[in-house]
């Protein structure tokens, strides 16, 4: 176990796969010397390599400067005039693309939507005249509160067109949830839908905005858009049927130059504590880094059907479902539902049915898929499978592994890609075609990417230490600040250690340069003076043949400092018992150290969620801690795991 860094580190992952010669024959970047070069030229000279990538976009008007920086202050492109809408759509209509799918959207349902690049402009155009026409302006902000249906992508680019700011608020949040949101970006107009199909039943929406609204003075207009027929009550003067104004709508609304500072989009995260921060990007820098990461770690080509399985509501759906693929002409996939309706193997129906090539998912599903078993992935060839991806949380090996082995059959490269709502874009990931994998690592840092493990104090941590994961420059996706509150921007991000993007991830580096995520910094644990992280602890125990997933927190001991209980579901076909608990705990002492083992051990059907499959670990730590769940619960999947969880003994 190594112990130079902040944090100790004791996950050891031997395994290297490099890329098939196949793979690497048509990729874009096709060798570690071509990363090499770009990685330097991008930190020699930042400028013309930012610049050179931005000149593949179109411009209104050239920047006079590729970067201004006054940390933590960041200008991109400034005195260049862009539009994200134009550059996703007007673009691509001027040329063979114009026919070409931009969307292909499948409902829960089962029924197929296409929109070309062509029909995709005329939708976004009528719909920024539908806005204007109700008085939206630049710089307004709009929220959206919808399902995973093709008028969500339509609303967004309709605002970028007009240079309005959409904040998307993911459809399972509460209204409470709404009303923080509206509340805080002074939203004049909400977007939503009568109700969205997940799991067989309806997930209603609009009534939540009908609740939300009395309490937002600042809305005066709600968009409704029609997807499951339910009856609505229509508030006079206030609510509009999305189809009615649409089919007096002019098809004509020329994208509106805009500053490449002017801002894009917020989109809310919450924070361990605290109410949500607004996440602010802007338009020029955003476009850059969203379109240059899509092609070059998702490889993608023209031939390409490109699925993120990503909820639009997420920044990855944002940046990866919609702006990053688009911007390079690609073909995205949207799927409205739940990924096991009817039955668990839905999603590699969708991707047999559309001919998938690029598959980009979250840990957290595939864990989920392993727990169903192998059997449903492979009663499908796949065979369109060329490259796999994954976000959102560390993966631990062993996933890896099993998503390598059952859906990529051993094909396909996995782009392991670490980033944040904050960063935009991703910042540290394989290139498929040129990068070695290793399983359970994000690899190197993306060109342009200054990233690095430090000590509090801010010094490099040698090779194999755990530390904090900071990024030392600027990149041109970065947020540019909370909104409402830039002294919030400033102390969360760039003061824990001063000069440096604070990304509140712990991480170590290997001999070769490769992160090794840890997960938050919050999510570490002091076990007898040695800092652990937990997602080490669950790496560990998830290895063990009978645990489908597991969740790690500290607890209070008087002895130590913090004990570490460990919260476990199990494959289908074990039963807990108490040989296991102790078979588990001899495990993990076994692969880790007796360090490692854990004092409590838990099994539960589910693990508490986020709506973004993230483990809530807060709310189990208070579990752990013997308490009655106080948290806020609001973004939980299914809040009876939680009383569940709460009412069993140790
Ligand atoms: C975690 C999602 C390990 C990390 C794009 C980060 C990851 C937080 C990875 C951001 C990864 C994301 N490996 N951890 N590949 N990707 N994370 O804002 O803790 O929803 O700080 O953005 O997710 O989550 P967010």
């Amino acid at each position: 176990m190594s112990t130079q860094g902040n944090i100790d580190s004791v996950l050891t992952e031997k395994r290297v796969f490099e890329c098939s010669g196949a793979f690497r024959s048509t990729a874009h970047i096709q060798s570690m010397a071509d990363y090499e070069r770009l990685y330097q030229e991008a930190e020699t000279d930042p400028e013309k390599f930012w610049g050179g990538i931005a000149a593949e976009l179109h411009w209104f008007k050239p920047w006079d400067k590729v970067c201004e920086w006054n940390c933590p202050w960041a200008k991109w492109f400034s005195g260049g005039e862009i539009n994200l809408s134009y550059n996703c759509l007007d673009r691509h209509v001027a040329t063979w693309r114009r026919n070409k799918a931009a969307l292909i959207w499948e409902g829960e349902t089962g029924e197929v939507q296409t929109l070309t690049y062509q029909q995709l402009l005329l939708e976004v155009s009528k719909f920024a005249n539908v806005l204007k026409s109700l008085g939206v302006n630049k710089g307004d902000r709009v929220a959206i509160y919808m399902g995973m249906c093709p008028a969500l992508p339509i609303a967004m680019l309709a605002c970028a067109r007009i240079g309005a700011l959409h904040t998307v608020i993911f459809g399972g949040f509460s209204a409470h949830a709404l009303v923080d949101r509206i509340t805080d970006s002074q939203a004049c107009l909400v977007i939503t839908q009568d109700g969205s199909f997940r799991r067989g039943a309806e997930v209603k929406l609009k009534p939540a905005v009908d609740e939300a609204v009395p309490s937002c003075p600042s809305v005066k207009n709600v968009i409704v858009f029609q997807r499951t027929g339910t009856p609505q009550t229509m508030f006079g003067g206030r609510d509009h049927w999305w189809h009615e104004l649409m089919a007096h709508a002019s098809d004509e609304c020329p994208a509106e130059p805009l500053d490449s500072e002017h801002p894009l989009y917020l989109l809310y995260t919450s924070g361990t504590t605290g109410k949500p921060k607004g996440i602010l990007h802007t338009t020029g820098g955003y476009s850059v880094g969203t379109y240059i990461t899509a092609k070059w770690v998702f490889d993608l080509k023209d031939e390409d059907v490109f699925w993120c399985t990503a909820d639009l509501g997420w920044v990855t759906g944002h940046s990866y479902v919609l702006y990053g693929p688009l911007q390079n002409g690609a073909t995205s996939l949207m799927y409205e539902g739940a990924p096991n309706f009817p039955e668990p193997d839905r999603f590699w129906r969708v991707i047999e049915r559309h001919k998938v090539n690029v598959f980009y998912t979250a840990p957290t599903a595939i864990r989920a898929f392993m727990r169903f078993g192998a059997e449903w992935p492979l009663k499908h060839a796949m065979k369109s499978l060329r490259l796999l991806g994954t976000v959102g949380e560390p993966i631990n090996p062993e996933a890896w592994m099993w998503y390598r082995e059952n859906i990529g059959r051993n094909r396909c490269p996995i782009v392991d890609t670490w980033w944040q709502t904050e960063t935009g874009m991703i910042m540290i990931a394989p290139l498929p075609g040129a990068t070695p994998l290793k399983p359970g690592s994000a690899t190197r840092a993306l060109p342009g990417v200054i990233a690095d493990v430090v000590t509090r104090e801010g010094e490099p941590v040698p090779p194999g230490g755990g530390g904090y994961l900071v990024v030392k420059q600027p990149w041109p996706a970065m947020l540019r600040t909370i909104y409402g509150d830039p002294q919030r921007y400033v102390e969360q991000y760039w003061s824990q250690i001063p000069g440096m993007y604070f990304t509140g991830d712990g991480a170590r580096k290997d001999e070769d340069g490769y992160f090794w995520i840890m997960g938050r910094i919050d999510d570490v644990i002091t076990v007898s003076g040695h800092r652990l992280s937990t997602m080490e602890v669950e790496s560990a125990l998830v290895a063990h043949p009978k645990v489908a997933e597991a969740a790690v927190v500290a607890r209070l001991d008087d002895f130590r400092g913090q004990a570490i209980a460990a919260f476990v579901t199990l494959k289908s076909g074990n039963a807990p018992s108490e040989e296991l608990k102790n078979e588990l705990r001899a495990w993990v002492a076994k692969e880790i150290g007796s360090l490692a083992k854990p004092d409590d051990v838990r099994f539960s059907d589910e693990l508490p969620k986020t709506r973004s499959g993230k483990i809530t670990r807060r709310l189990l730590k208070e579990i752990a801690a013997g308490g009655e769940v106080k948290g806020d619960t609001t973004t939980l999947e299914d809040l009876s795991v939680i009383a569940r969880l709460s009412a069993q003994e140790e």
